[in-house]
């Protein structure tokens, strides 16, 4: 016989079940699975970009950016071309194969762009460094995304933007617990994805404020526009 556990029986979401501490991933894990999916990445998230129209929240939310701009965990550098003509683009990952596509992504569109390889949990820049910092589809994957946003928090100019466009759990009942039910499938099967947090929690654990923020998507996108909280 099946049990049903409480919150399955009202209709509410089960809680998340949490990633056992021996699965989960380390920096060195996250970027050996980033670096096998590199090639595959784009194509992974066609649908994504083209279908849910994860590509036109980037260009909205992005076209704020101004200035001199840190992009953290850039991925295959979709965000590069978003930015304005005028901004001094520094973008940091952990994967160098991911960096490699970012490289080319910037040549292709002929930026200029600092690409460095860089742990978002530990960067290598001074406070205040940034006018804007932004990161896209990354906290789900961060081994400890509180401290990489502090991180975020901390290279931001005290009276910056922080620019954040994550997925987490939906605010639909129904998917929100197919999320739960499925958290530990997906989180093998991309690449350490933990697709049921709350981004705007993280984000107010990690001391940023938050100015405006828009579920998009089945409630699962967020785009956020923040700033350092003590500004
Ligand atoms: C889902 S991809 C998102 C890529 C890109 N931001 C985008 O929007 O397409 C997650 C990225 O985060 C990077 N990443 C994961 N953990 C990281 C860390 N601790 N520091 C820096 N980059 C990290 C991965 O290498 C990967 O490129």
């Amino acid at each position: 016989m099946k049990t049903i556990i409480g919150a399955e029986k009202k209709g509410k979401t089960c809680p998340p079940r949490r990633i056992p501490n021996s699965e989960k991933m380390t920096v060195n894990k996250l970027q050996s699975a980033y670096d096998e999916v590199a090639d595959q990445y784009e194509k992974r998230i066609w649908f994504d970009q083209h279908i849910l129209g994860v590509a036109r929240l980037r260009k909205i939310l992005l076209s704020k950016a101004t200035g001199i701009i840190l992009e953290v965990a850039c991925g295959t550098g979709q965000n590069l071309p978003l930015f304005g003509p005028n901004s001094e683009i520094t973008a940091v990952d952990l994967s160098p194969k991911m960096l490699e596509l970012a490289r080319a992504n910037a040549i292709k569109h002929n930026l200029d762009v600092n690409l460095a390889l860089m742990d978002a949990e530990n960067l290598e820049f001074a406070d205040g460094s940034f006018d804007t910092v932004i990161s896209t589809l990354s906290t789900c994957t961060f081994p400890n995304p509180v401290k990489a946003l502090q991180e975020i928090k901390r290279v931001c100019r005290p009276d910056g933007l922080i620019l954040l466009l994550e997925h987490g759990h939906s605010n639909l009942p129904w998917l929100a617990k197919f999320q739960d039910r499925n958290e530990y499938k997906h989180y093998q099967e991309h690449a350490g994805c933990r697709w049921n947090q709350d981004p705007l929690d993280l984000v107010q654990s990690a001391g940023i404020k938050v100015l405006r923020s828009k579920r998009n998507v089945l409630g699962i996108f967020h785009s956020i526009e923040a700033k350092p909280l003590d500004s």
